[in-house]
């Protein structure tokens, strides 16, 4: 085994064995874990390891308004704790000037885990997501080196950034690294369902059980993996023409026309509308959808078309079952957990 290699071993040993620790939450407690019934992440910790000053620098830069032309956007505009960092009855996001944007502002929460960013996938690393909605003419508006110019001429940066990196300079890579630290650290794993799939004595009720094993049936080849998403992007047949195209925006291949990212469903019960464009309103849609409204097109994925039928077949109780089960992934201690909040 070589050095890194052993290296890494021990610092994910050390993670996982954190992550068995119960917390006692005191708002102070700043520390990577990763959940026992999570894969490993995917975000490289080594070379931004998450740190308590980082952290706090992360998420003061993840609330300032400072950050948009106007002084009036913050990343937390559109992304509010209480909805699992969506911006819940939101359909599209709205950004400066109340301009509309294209498309729903997903949740930021389990970002470590995360291949790829954005629901095209246009981004492959964390730390390079912020720049994006920093310099979007419908979000923040602000050109990314006068955003850090504002930043550097804040006296309480300068020693924030002293704190978490060891000196008052203000670079661009410090600030994407600590936007990133406040964004690892948004895990959300404490949900009914994982307490009990953790064997923490939490029950879940019959029709619970049920519609967790039909969710495993019909739902869980793309919806996999106690994160929910596959990291890999489908055509869930919510059009035939397509207003946005989706996955093909990035790799022009014909085969991605209309594909998105999968996206998790944790705390699915809280952030609303759903889908890319946020065209559905309610779980109960969402489950007609699946049954019965899924629409042909030529990159419809397979599994939503099998034995000649359209659609995943699923009675009403069935469907009522799945919405019970989905409703367990709700992570109270995530959404009001007071270390993630605006200071
Ligand atoms: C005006 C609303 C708005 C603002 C402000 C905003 N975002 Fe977003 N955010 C979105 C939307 C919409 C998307 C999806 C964009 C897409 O897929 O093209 C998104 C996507 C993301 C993602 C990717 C999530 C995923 O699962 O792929 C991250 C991370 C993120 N934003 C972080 C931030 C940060 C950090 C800031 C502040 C610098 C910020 N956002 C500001 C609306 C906003
Ligand atoms: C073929 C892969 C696939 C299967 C099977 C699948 N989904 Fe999805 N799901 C997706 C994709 C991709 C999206 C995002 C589509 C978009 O926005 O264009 C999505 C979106 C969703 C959303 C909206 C999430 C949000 O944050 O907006 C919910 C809820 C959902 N699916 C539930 C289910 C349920 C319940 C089942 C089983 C009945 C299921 N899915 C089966 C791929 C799939």
């Amino acid at each position: 085994m070589n050095r890194s290699v052993l290296i890494g071993v021990l610092v994910f040993g050390l993670v996982v064995y954190g992550s068995s620790c119960n917390k006692e939450d005191d708002g102070n407690d700043v520390e990577f874990r990763v959940p026992s019934n999570f894969p490993s992440p995917t975000y490289n910790f080594t070379s931004n390891p998450v740190t308590k000053a980082g952290f706090e620098l992360g998420r003061k830069l993840f609330y300032d308004p400072l950050l948009s032309r106007d002084n009036t956007i913050s990343c937390g505009s559109c992304h509010i704790q209480t909805s699992a960092f969506t911006h819940h009855g939101h359909g599209l996001s709205h950004g400066i000037d109340d301009l509309l944007g294209k498309r729903n502002s997903p949740p930021v929460m389990n970002m470590a885990w995360s291949e790829t960013f954005f629901w095209d996938g246009g981004v492959h690393n964390l730390d390079l997501v912020t720049p994006n909605p920093i310099e979007n003419p419908v979000e923040m508006d602000l050109n990314f080196s006068v955003a850090l110019d504002k930043v550097r001429n804040n006296l309480d940066y300068k020693k924030m950034f002293k704190a978490a990196f060891g000196s008052e300079e203000v670079t661009s890579a410090k600030f994407l690294q600590a936007m990133s630290q406040f964004m690892n650290m948004l895990v959300s794993a404490n949900s009914r369902y994982d307490k009990y799939v953790r064997g923490e004595g939490e029950t879940l009720t019959s029709d619970e059980v049920e519609g967790l094993n039909l969710f495993k049936q019909k739902c869980s080849s793309c919806h996999s993996t106690d994160l929910f998403t596959d990291n890999e992007f489908h055509n869930n047949g919510l059009s035939l023409a397509f207003a946005d195209s989706g996955r093909y925006n990035i790799t022009l291949n014909p085969s991605d026309m209309g594909k998105f990212k999968t996206p998790s469903l944790r705390n699915i019960e809280k952030t609303k509308p759903y889908m890319h464009n946020g065209s559905i309103g309610s779980l109960e849609s969402v489950l007609n959808h699946y049954a019965s409204g899924v629409k042909q097109s030529a990159t419809l994925d397979p599994l939503l078309q099998q034995n000649g039928q359209l659609g995943i077949p699923m009675t009403e109780d069935e469907k009522a079952k799945i919405i019970l089960f989905l409703k367990t992934l709700t992570d109270t201690d995530f959404l009001t957990d007071r270390r993630f909040a605006e200071f």
